[in-house]
């Protein structure tokens, strides 16, 4: 076989990216934009995917990008994102399930409506894309799912008390698995990616603290944080026909924090 045959180019595929107005999604938008891909940004109104689409375009010649709005934790939304896609651009036959918050509080003074936003949002969420958007996948055999999972779905993260991301995360690690063994035979794969600490504005609070020079990058064998172009590569790859005998798998990139 001579180089890697164009597994890794998305010509003709249609991706859904959830939360991709920024951050990590946005990379992931990005990545397969230049790799030939059309994408559809799903986010919140307050996250301006439009203003993000227009940037795609700006740095990826020729890029096809949709913009939706949709708040994940609604299914209603949701459904009414891929009805409205459908109509414009016919099926997605990729989903990411990027979106998600951050939210730290010990266990024991977390607020009960913070505790369900979370599960909502970050697990909830993935279930709803997941079922809606692969319903079409299932009628037509053949899709592919990867959701960004966490490291902390594997370990609990220090010195941050952040019990319910953390539930959320091993949910989609669980998710990941359960959906993947149900929609094997049905031509769908579901794979996840588990980042470690990743430069976005999920973590900028952090950096340049104690906390984070002690813990954050003193537990990480690699020493630094990670890009989300970094996180990109590890679901395109997933995404891709290269990885057409992964499924169920979560892919950890967290530069060896989840080895010490
Ligand atoms: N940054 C990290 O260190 C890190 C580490 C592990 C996992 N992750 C995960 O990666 C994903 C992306 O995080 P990020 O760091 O890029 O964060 P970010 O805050 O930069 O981006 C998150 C995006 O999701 C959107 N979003 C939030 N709630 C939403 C909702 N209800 N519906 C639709 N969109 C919504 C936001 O508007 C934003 O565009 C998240 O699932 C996060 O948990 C991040």
């Amino acid at each position: 076989m001579a180089g890697n045959n164009g597994v890794f180019r998305f010509d003709g595929r249609k991706f859904v990216v959830t939360g991709a107005a920024r951050g990590i999604g946005y990379a992931i938008a990005r990545l397969v934009a230049a790799s030939g891909g059309a994408v559809a940004v799903l986010d919140l109104e307050g996250a301006n995917p439009e203003a993000a689409a227009s940037e795609l375009r700006r740095e990826v010649e020729n890029a096809e990008i949709l913009t939706e709005i949709c708040d994940v934790s609604s299914y209603d939304q949701v459904r009414a994102a891929r009805d409205a896609l459908e109509a414009r651009w016919g099926r997605a036959d990729t989903l990411i399930n990027n979106a998600g918050i951050a939210y730290n509080a010990p266990a024991e003074e977390m607020s009960v409506e913070e505790w369900d936003r979370m599960l909502k949002i970050n697990l909830s969420g993935v279930f709803y894309c997941s079922q809606v958007f692969g319903a079409p996948m299932l009628q037509e055999r053949s899709g592919c799912i990867v959701s960004i999972a966490s490291m902390s779905g594997l370990i609990v993260n220090r010195p941050q008390p952040q019990v319910a991301y953390n539930v959320a995360k091993a949910g989609v690690v669980m998710l990941t698995k359960s959906l993947a063994a149900e929609w094997a035979p049905r031509g769908v794969r579901v794979n996840a990616v588990a980042p470690g600490y990743i430069s976005t504005s999920l973590t900028r609070a952090w950096v340049g603290t104690d906390a984070m020079r002690d813990y954050w990058l003193g537990g990480t064998p690699l020493g630094r944080m990670g890009t989300p172009e970094e996180i990109a590569y590890a679901v395109a790859f997933l995404a891709s026909s290269g990885a057409s005998f992964v499924t169920g798998e979560t892919l950890v990139a967290d530069g060896g924090y989840t080895l010490w």
